[in-house]
């Protein structure tokens, strides 16, 4: 179990433990290149071998990639059932990879609303790769960030149903281990490509003190070089949560004895 930022000041790094990205921008590349916005899809599978490489390499512990949100169901038909088609085939060809990388992969969204073919390929890769030990790599399909917050209520509530009558607020240590990352500290680096700043219903929760890092560069474009410039720029930070420049700089100082 992971400490919550907000009740503890966590332990952190130059490198960080755990980086959540929005993948975004392929089909603005597709659109540059005169080509159908799966083309930009399609390149975008590779921005993410070479990420999950990069990040294996570099120590990150948990590497999570929103791949579908929530939201959008709202794309024409023909762009969901060709998203859905290269979920498919990527879990189809790369899970015996990810299994020999002893990378251990899960999916977090409400997989009910997926074909069967892809819930039972989500179950086996996740079965597969349970015990590994290496990088975590999960993937947000159907995600949102209020439906996580929701369920983990509904969660909370069912197991302690006394807390719906009493007056004390929530206990948020206890709601916490009810979201579906729950297997994962919160996440030091966000990082969003394509140039929109925002958060798109993405881990609304979990993102409380994490540091956001936002490139103009399209997902398809994006490389190992880029990710290893979002974490030289991510260690550079001062993470205060909370305190002031003079604490951080107080508690960073070694321990002195006698
Ligand atoms: C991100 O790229 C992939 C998904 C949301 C599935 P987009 O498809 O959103 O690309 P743009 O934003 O239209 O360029
Ligand atoms: C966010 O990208 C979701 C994913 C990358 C899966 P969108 O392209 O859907 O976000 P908006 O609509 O521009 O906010
Ligand atoms: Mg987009």
């Amino acid at each position: 179990m992971f400490t919550s930022s907000t009740r503890e000041v966590p332990q952190t790094d130059a490198i960080p433990r755990h980086v959540a990205i929005i993948m975004d921008g392929n089909g603005r590349w597709a659109k540059q290149r005169l080509l159908p916005r799966v083309a930009g899809h399609r390149k975008g599978v590779e921005s993410v071998r070479a990420t999950v490489r990069r990040c294996a390499e570099r120590g990150v512990r948990f590497l999570t990639l929103f791949a579908f949100s929530s939201e959008n169901w709202r794309r024409p038909a023909d762009e969901v059932s060709i998203l859905m088609d290269l979920f498919a085939r990527a879990l189809e060809e790369e899970v015996a990879k990810l299994d020999r990388n002893d990378i251990r992969f899960r999916v977090v969204g409400d997989v009910a609303r997926f074909s069967p073919r892809i819930r039972e390929l989500v179950a086996d890769a996740e079965a597969r790769t349970a015990a590994n030990a290496g990088l975590t790599l999960t993937i947000a399909a159907n995600y949102g960030g209020r439906w996580d917050i929701a369920q983990a209520a509904r969660a909370y509530y069912r197991l302690h149903p006394q807390a719906l009558d009493a007056a004390a607020p929530v206990d948020v240590d206890a709601f916490a281990p009810h979201l579906a990352m729950s297997y994962a500290p919160e996440p030091d680096l966000f990082i969003r490509t394509g140039g929109e700043r925002r958060v798109s219903n993405f881990l609304l929760w979990q993102l409380a003190y994490t540091e956001l890092h936002f490139t103009d560069q399209l997902w398809p474009d994006f490389d190992a070089a880029a990710l290893d410039a979002a974490i030289a720029s991510y260690g550079k930070r001062e993470r205060r949560f909370g305190r002031t420049s003079d604490q951080v700089a107080a508690a960073s100082e070694p321990l002195r004895v006698g």
